[in-house]
């Protein structure tokens, strides 16, 4: 057994908390040998709340946690943390516009951002779930400058692996023999969902999902809608939104970039953009990662067609949007 390590987690009194926090102490996340401290951070209002959830980790007798460090102190809760899941973010109430949204999570934001700088450790790795979530770990990793920006990364695995259940669903097969489905751009309604260089294993072969699929017109229409609309059908028939798979997806994430994916497997992390594809530079746009030694890198020279590049042209957009309007907050 190594030494335990610290593994911080921001809005630990919410829903997807709930369910990660179980993950993730009982090793999907950092493996069977490696034990945890957790931190978990929430607002002063839901201490009450938080308690209780301390004390069913606690009931759980997990045999990797070695400890909960539960506070509403940013100092305390980013100190000494190896991996930081940002999911506290303030919810988009009924008649907020797109701008209060962002100017209510820039804050939060900056001051996470702020803590880890001064009290994280220096190789941290930082998944912002929160939305909007892509301008958030932005925002986060600019009052950070002593992390690399590398480190700062936002989530859209959950609309990946919503991309993997349709297609294995359509193919009839199980998910785990679909592969490398792409998410570009934001994790919003103008995300790219991209089955085009996706691989199915049937008889012990992968083969090209959009040839054994034989159906462009559904890749092309109803398969992007669902995905990009599945966030909003959990919430018409849960009355609240994706918890239990946001949890899992953001586990995925944090496993996959501690522990690397397979040759020739690739995922999709919203990752500071270096205008890979047309992307916009300094942006954090989702594209499809390999991951080795805890280093993501962009899959490169994967061929786009026109209708993909124009919708990758306005997520882009989207995201050069967001980000503009969150410096104009930050230096009014
Ligand atoms: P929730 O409302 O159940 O929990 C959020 C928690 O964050 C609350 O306990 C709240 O008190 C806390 N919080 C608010 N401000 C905070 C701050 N400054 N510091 C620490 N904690 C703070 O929400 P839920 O369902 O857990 O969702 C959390 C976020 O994840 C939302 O922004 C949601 O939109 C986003 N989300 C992102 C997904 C993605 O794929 N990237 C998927 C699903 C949700």
């Amino acid at each position: 057994m190594s030494e335990p390590i610290r593994v911080v987690v921001t809005g630990a009194a919410g829903q997807i908390a709930y369910s990660l926090l179980y993950m993730v102490a009982k090793g999907d996340v950092f493996g069977p040998n490696q034990p945890l401290i957790l931190h978990l951070l929430d607002i002063p209002p839901m201490m009450g709340v938080l308690e209780g959830v301390v004390m069913e980790l606690d009931d759980c007798a997990l045999p990797l946690l070695h400890g909960v460090v539960p506070t509403d102190d940013p100092a305390v809760a980013f100190k000494d943390v190896s991996a930081a899941f940002l999911v506290g973010a303030m919810p988009r109430k009924q008649g907020m516009e797109r701008k209060d949204l962002l100017s209510a999570n820039v804050k939060i934001f900056k001051v996470q951002g702020e803590a880890l700088d001064q009290h994280a450790k220096k190789d941290v790795k930082v998944l912002v779930v929160g939305n909007p979530a892509n301008t958030n770990a932005l925002i986060c990793s600019r009052y950070a400058p002593s992390i690399p920006k590398e480190n700062f990364t936002a989530m859209t695995r959950l609309d990946q692996n919503r991309a993997q259940a349709q297609i294995a669903q359509k193919l009839k097969v199980p998910s785990r023999q679909v592969s490398n489905l792409i998410i570009w751009g934001n994790h919003s309604s103008t995300q790219v969902p991209d089955a085009s260089h996706a691989g199915v294993e049937i008889n012990g072969s992968v083969l090209p999902v959009p040839e054994v699929v034989k159906d462009a017109a559904w890749l092309n229409s109803t398969f992007v809608e669902t995905v990009q609309k599945r966030g909003a059908a959990v919430i018409n028939a849960r009355k609240m939104s994706s918890a239990m798979s946001a949890a899992k997806a953001a586990s995925d994430h944090m496993r996959d970039w501690f522990m690397g994916t397979q040759p020739g497997k690739f995922v999709s992390m919203g990752v500071v953009s270096d205008g890979s594809y047309g992307a916009p530079k300094d942006v954090i746009f989702s594209f499809p990662v390999s991951i080795k030694g805890g280093k993501w890198e962009i899959v490169k020279g994967l061929e786009i067609n026109d209708f993909a590049k124009k919708l990758l042209e306005v997520t882009g957009k989207e995201l050069e949007e967001e980000r503009q309007e969150a410096i104009q907050i930050i230096e009014a």
